[in-house]
């Protein structure tokens, strides 16, 4: 069996620089390097609606908004299966088997779902649907066998619970799964970006996001009131990096040819970084230096979101087609799947041939 990428987002709202650093640019480098059998990437609308079943809406404007991030993020349809979760009915099929596989108190220990329950106040009243979601998402998954998940080390639970069923599942039945494993970011910066305010994390309900459709008046206005050293009131004052989040955004953006071509009086960060230590150096300037890296990284993005945009119904072909191909896909699994639980009655000529025997007089 080949190397298959696999990925999604929920689609709840619009793309920003965390999404990009943590997995969005990795995806991208992933597509060209070519070194995988098959990619494929979705929009997770099914989970998505897990804990917005009253805003179906919310859902639905931001499906076209998450495609447009990844299509001008330089993701290509004839490179990668872009398509739509709720698309494959195979994905509901196979969920309702694997939960088959896992105990509810398997589920109830899982870290990722518990500090979603607490964050959305469920506690009282989780949905099921919400509940189940880490089996639907192990389905996500197999489904595809993919091998290679690129996300955050916030869904390495739900890898642990997807390669627990595989496993569960090969040795119920037979050999039907591979185990996938994560792919989590390169380095810490990426794994977890903090908001423009400082804060732990980029977050559209915090509002301290950049994102990859802000016009570039936008980013500046962002940047500009970004979180510093909040005792660095003088240029002369020496300056804190660590919890500096304009430090922590050149730590992820800023490489030594950014300097070259916008800052030559620095050789690299570490030079900038000591220099705004011992003091004299204000934040403006710093600020405007991280304004051009970031609009030299998102003005490519930009003019194709542009592009893109003039041709919407374009986008939803697109969706539609890549929704065929992985259902294409995703039903191959299903009929090996039927076949192992022996659910497969009526492709079984061996099984009717025996009946028909056992109830011969
Ligand atoms: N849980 C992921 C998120 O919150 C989305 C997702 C759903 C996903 N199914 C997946 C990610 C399968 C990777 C693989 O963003």
């Amino acid at each position: 069996m080949g190397k298959i990428i696999l990925t999604g987002d929920r689609p709840t709202g619009k793309l920003h620089l965390g999404h990009y650093i943590g997995s969005l640019r990795r995806r991208v480098q992933l597509q060209e390097a070519g070194d995988y059998d098959r990619m494929f990437v979705f929009m997770a609308d099914v989970q998505a609606l897990t804990d917005n079943a009253d805003n179906p809406e919310k859902i639905r404007q931001n499906l076209i908004e998450v495609a447009l991030d990844y299509l001008s993020a330089g993701l290509s349809p004839d490179k990668c299966t872009l398509y739509v979760q709720s698309q494959i009915p195979e994905l509901a099929e196979l969920t309702t088997y694997l939960m088959n596989l896992i105990t509810v108190s398997r589920v109830q220990r899982n870290p990722t779902v518990k500090t979603e329950i607490k964050m959305r106040n469920f506690e009282a009243n989780i949905p099921l649907g919400f509940f189940c979601y880490p089996v639907s998402q192990a389905a996500d998954i197999l489904a595809f066998n993919a091998t290679t998940i690129p996300a955050g080390e916030d869904q390495e639970p739900m890898l642990e619970v997807t390669r627990e069923i595989a496993r569960r599942f090969n040795q119920t039945y037979s050999e039907v799964f591979v185990e996938p494993n994560i792919m989590l970011p390169e380095n810490a910066t990426a794994r977890r970006l903090p908001g423009t305010d400082g804060k732990e994390k980029m977050s559209k309900s915090l509002g301290n996001c950049i994102y990859l459709s802000d016009d570039a008046d936008t980013v500046w206005q962002k940047i500009r009131s970004m979180y510093t050293d909040p005792d660095h009131l003088r240029v002369d004052d020496p300056g804190k990096v660590e919890g500096n989040a304009v430090f922590t955004y050149l730590d992820a953006f800023s490489t030594d040819d950014d300097f070259a071509e916008f800052w030559p009086e620095y050789k690299n960060l570490q030079e900038l970084k000591d220099h705004y230590t011992r003091g004299g150096l204000g934040d403006m300037k710093c600020k405007k230096f991280l304004n051009q890296i970031l609009n030299k990284m998102l003005e490519p993005i930009r003019v194709r979101r542009h592009e893109f945009e003039q041709d919407i119904p374009a986008i939803y072909d697109i969706l539609k087609k890549g929704s065929e191909d992985a259902r294409e896909v995703a039903a191959k699994t299903m009929d090996e799947v039927r076949k192992a639980m022996r659910i497969d009655y009526f492709n079984d000529a061996e099984l009717i041939r025996q009946q028909a025997e056992r109830f011969r007089k």
